[in-house]
């Protein structure tokens, strides 16, 4: 027997011993009811003296993620080769429980590092012929700028920057969509969109958006298609609502946000993937649009298989409450923040119009000041990374109701 079949045998071997033992998804804690917030939040090591109203922009990792990193890290570290070896199916697995919370079919789920790796690939290989725009927003993040920037630098397209509202406070669903459609031209080929601003906390109306776009396209041939492309950050795992039936044609979303999935991992979503080209050579098994838009190269493959333990906590707790938790708390939050009278909100009070962000400006003080002093009063907070800078919030699974409140006082109690 040469070197390679012996090698190929005890690999598969190994593979075999390690599979066993190193592939059945670890429970949380017995003691876990994933019906008692006080559990949910015990499972973040953050520090409970503060409020964490930041804790969006960037996920820590919830007990089942930090354990399943930890597992698949060691089995890296021990036997490198036996455990690649032993989670050849890894990426197929976790694309079906993707699949299982986004809707639609694992086949149209491609991984990422992130929502702005998600964008870059997305608009980097999609396809323009000569003579077709682009219709975006005045509301969107840098990194969706730039990637839509590059590909006009690639292809000569013009993109076009429209102003979904002038107020954010009190943007509609028909008014958001009629400046929508004015701008979509006859040559209009893509309409990108961010699902929640994490500019003002305006929540987009992306399924009537969606039908809006669906109306533009009847009877246009499907290489003239206008493709609805969506930035879905931070409405994914805020909002109950599954990426399928938002009725876009790419969403792109990190994982390591409101679904506190491990740091550094993603997806992209698709369902017109005809409509792009790969422009990373991908690793991954099979020809399906997800596997094909996959880029490859070794990854941290103990955050990216691990985003599996993230959907199923988030499973376990309950999608629909997590939105619910999430839009009680923003809520109390507005509420709380309209009687402080030095605060001027800038989120709409609707919650079909916005989701966990909560954006607010305070008389007589810059929003990083007000950051740097909320702090100081054991209130985490950020900053609007626009222009225009609000003092911003983001209740999710590891704040609770009454907390707002303590945000609140803090809040007040800001001097100019
Ligand atoms: C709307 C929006 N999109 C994308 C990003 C970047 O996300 P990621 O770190 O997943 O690339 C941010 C902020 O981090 C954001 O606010």
């Amino acid at each position: 027997m040469d070197e390679l079949g012996r090698r190929t045998i005890l690999t598969a071997g190994l593979a075999t011993a390690l599979a066993a033992c190193t592939t059945t998804p670890q429970p949380a804690p017995a003691r876990f009811d994933p019906d008692d917030w006080d559990d949910v939040r015990a499972l973040f090591p953050l520090d409970p003296d503060l409020v964490q109203t930041a804790a969006f922009v960037l996920a820590a990792h919830p007990k089942p993620v930090r354990d399943a990193i930890e597992r698949h890290r060691q089995g890296l570290d021990a036997d490198t080769d036996a455990y690649l070896h032993s989670h050849g199916t890894a990426e197929e697995e976790l694309r079906k429980t993707a699949a299982a919370y986004l809707g639609g079919t694992p086949d149209q789920v491609a991984f990422t590092d992130s929502t702005t790796m998600g964008l870059g690939l997305l608009y980097s290989g999609m396809r323009l012929r000569a003579g077709q725009d682009v219709v975006t927003s005045t509301h969107d993040f840098i990194a969706h700028h730039t990637a839509l920037d590059l590909m006009a630098r690639r292809t000569g397209a013009k993109v076009r920057r429209v102003a979904l509202y002038d107020d954010p406070r009190s943007a509609t669903e028909a008014d958001v969509v009629a400046r929508l459609r004015t701008a979509i031209a006859a040559n209009t080929r893509v309409v990108a969109i961010t699902w929640v601003h994490s500019s003002t906390g305006v929540r987009l109306p992306v399924p009537a958006i969606a039908a809006m776009v669906a109306e533009v396209n009847a009877g246009r041939a499907p290489q003239d298609r206008a493709l609805l492309c969506v930035d879905g950050v931070h409405g994914f795992g805020a909002v109950d609502l599954p990426v399928a039936e938002l009725g876009c044609d790419f969403l792109s979303t990190g994982t390591h946000k409101w679904l506190f999935g491990p740091r550094g991992t993603g997806l992209l979503w698709g369902k017109a993937w005809d409509a792009v080209d790969p422009v990373i050579p991908s690793f991954s098994e099979g020809n399906s649009p997800g596997a094909r838009f996959t880029p490859g190269g070794y990854h941290s493959f103990e955050h990216r298989w691990a985003v599996r333990e993230a959907f199923e906590l988030h499973e376990q707790i309950g999608r629909d409450r997590i939105a619910e938790r999430v839009a009680i708390q923003a809520t109390r939050l507005k509420e709380g923040l309209a009687r402080v009278p030095s605060v001027t909100l800038i989120t709409p009070d609707d919650p079909e119009m916005s989701a966990g962000i909560v954006c607010c400006e305070v008389e007589g003080r810059y929003a990083y000041d007000a950051v740097v002093a909320l702090r100081q009063a054991g209130v985490v907070a950020s900053v609007t990374p626009y222009e225009q800078q609000y003092l911003r919030f983001g209740p999710s699974i590891v704040t609770t109701p009454e907390q707002m409140d303590r945000v609140v006082d803090a809040v007040r109690a800001l001097r100019p």
